[in-house]
């Protein structure tokens, strides 16, 4: 058995940087991250970090107050604003200190960090490092960590959270080059796991966004809050559904159907193509449907009257993926684009410390759910949860670690590591003909179809149903292949699970609200209601499948209004 006092699951934004706030601490903190950290998918995110730098524009300045209002109506008041305050009035704080280890962001004439405008912003608040922001941060943050010389166990994946009672013992991880489990104790464990995207066909998320760290929380007893409320970002790119990051609009960029229109006029008169990412990519999705997309499944994105020199030196990553994936230069050519799943504003109920309700377990980044976003996140307000709620997370993990009056129960631990020895082993075994890929192709498949941009009743019972039975043939999986050395068919296999759990709390959460609100749209109940849906959707674990239950939501300063763009 291995032993830290504060463990972190995940090299990603949110996990190195809680990692960063525990040395900080004076507390050591082992990292566990299932692929190399630089290697995250917090690197994929492209457009950049919001925060109010004060900036002045057309005789405004930029404020906390003016994000936070963005913020919540963005979010359709689902939001809760006391968390929403906090995000805002500390941002500038983390950017700053991100600039001072030395992410290298963009800058303007005066020198002072660049920012673009981006989607549902009433200000160019988006600081960023041209169109590859979260790959400058993490490396930043990894190069900080390298520095505190944190302890990294790369390509070690947590497969379960060990509790006794209402308290965390820690994890238990399997090493991917050697295929060994080994139980690890810890005084605080931080998830900063990401999100679920691969439950959905057409994501922009990597393999590894399995939703793996929601999964074991669930199964550990902590609640789940809003996975109904799944994004889909208007623009991926066509046939791979890399992300082609809003900045490529906040730079200007048009959007344009099979007609040749600006169509953003008929859904959002005034933002246009700069509207929250619900309604932009609904009236994507609508123009489609309605038949005035490209052959029936996608639309354009026109950058060219930017002209060379700022694609090159502003969206150079986008430029790229178009050229090499979709063989277009956005140079001389419009970029086709649909919209494809891209983040859970759901996700492990917690706190603006990271505090769940199991005592020292900790959750921070796309896989908590704090929550800032409520139906629908901003563009750049990710990248910003996850440095400034890992940093909080991190800071309350040693506080509860430091306070810890018992220690880890190393028979509990090694009894868990035996159990989860003998599920793999089962899995190896397998005891019928079922292929896990087929069945995971299925979920997504019908999680993009069914329970999608526009949902209806009939479909979205009609996908519970096909999720019941695919939970039945995982019953029945043919043997996975048995070597030890990165055997992804195993983990793969040994995380359908969770999925096929996190699909249908989803779609059992978006079947039971009988409302519109951000990305959640009804159509049999087109309108927001907040007299009987201004509440947060909590899912439990229960013994025949998920329970959901209500919680309210924290209106402090902005009261619901209509939300006009
Ligand atoms: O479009 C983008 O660059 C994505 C940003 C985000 O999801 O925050």
């Amino acid at each position: 058995m291995t032993s830290h006092p504060v463990v972190i699951v995940g090299g990603g934004l949110a996990g190195l940087r809680a990692a960063i706030a525990a040395a900080d601490s004076g507390v050591e903190a082992a990292v566990f991250s299932q692929v190399y950290p630089v290697r995250s998918h917090s690197g994929a995110a492209q457009g950049g970090i919001n925060a109010p730098l004060g900036n002045a524009e057309k005789g405004r300045h930029d404020s906390w107050e003016r994000q936070a209002l963005d913020t919540v109506k963005g979010s359709d008041y689902l939001a809760d604003q006391d968390a929403v305050e906090v995000l805002c009035k500390e941002a500038a704080g983390d950017v700053y200190q991100l600039e001072h280890w030395g992410v290298p962001f963009s800058r303007t004439l005066e020198g002072r960090i660049a920012q673009r405008p981006f989607g549902g912003a009433d200000f160019p608040r988006t600081c960023y490092a041209a169109d590859k922001t979260g790959r400058y941060l993490l490396h930043t943050l990894y190069e900080q960590s390298v520095k505190r010389r944190i302890k990294i166990y790369p390509e070690w994946a947590a497969l379960t959270l060990v509790t006794d009672g209402d308290a965390c013992q820690g994890v238990i991880v399997y090493h991917l080059p050697s295929g060994r489990l080994e139980a690890v104790a810890a005084g605080s464990v931080v998830f900063g796991t990401g999100g679920c995207g691969q439950v959905y066909a057409r994501s922009t998320n990597s393999l590894i966004n399995t939703g793996g760290g929601m999964a074991m929380a669930y199964h550990a007893g902590v609640p789940l809050e809003d996975m109904e409320f799944v994004q889909f970002h208007p623009t991926t790119l066509v046939g791979t559904n890399i992300l082609i990051t809003e900045a490529g609009r906040g730079e200007g960029g048009y959007l344009l159907n099979a007609g040749g229109e600006r169509f953003m006029k008929e859904y959002a008169a005034e933002a246009m193509e700069l509207a929250p990412r619900d309604i932009v990519a609904r009236a994507i999705a609508t123009e489609i449907d309605e038949g005035r997309g490209f052959e029936d499944s996608y639309i354009l994105l026109d950058l060219r009257h930017l002209g060379r020199e700022m694609i090159i030196e502003r969206l150079p990553e986008i430029r790229n993926h178009s050229i090499y994936f979709a063989g277009v230069d956005p140079v001389e050519k419009p970029i086709p684009v649909q919209p494809g799943q891209h983040y859970s504003m759901g996700g492990i109920d917690c706190n603006i410390d990271g505090e769940t309700e199991l005592k020292g377990f900790f959750a921070a980044g796309e896989c908590a759910c704090v929550s800032v976003h409520g139906a629908n996140r901003l563009g750049g307000n990710s990248l910003l949860e996850t440095v400034l709620f890992g940093r909080r997370a991190g800071v309350r993990a040693v506080e509860h670690a430091r306070g810890a009056t018992t220690s880890a129960n190393p028979t509990l631990l090694e009894k868990k590591k035996d159990e989860l020895s003998e599920k793999l082993g089962s899995l190896l075994a397998g005891k019928g003909q079922e292929d896990p890929s087929a069945i995971r192709n299925e979920m997504k498949n019908t999680m993009f179809e069914e329970v999608g941009i526009f949902r209806r009743r009939d479909e979205m019972k009609q996908a519970l149903g096909k999720l019941s039975g695919l939970r039945e043939r995982y019953a029945w999986l043919r043997p996975v292949k048995s070597h030890r050395a990165y055997n992804l068919d195993l983990l793969r296999a040994y995380e359908l699970a969770g999925m096929l759990d996190l699909a249908e709390i989803t779609a059992m959460g978006a079947l039971a609200r009988e409302e519109s609100r951000g990305s959640h749209f009804r159509v049999d109940f087109p309108s927001r209601d907040d007299g009987s849906w201004l509440r947060h959707t909590i899912a439990r674990k229960g013994l025949a499948g998920p329970e959901l239950s209500y919680e309210k939501v924290t209106v402090t300063r902005w009261p619901p209004q209509a939300r006009k763009y």
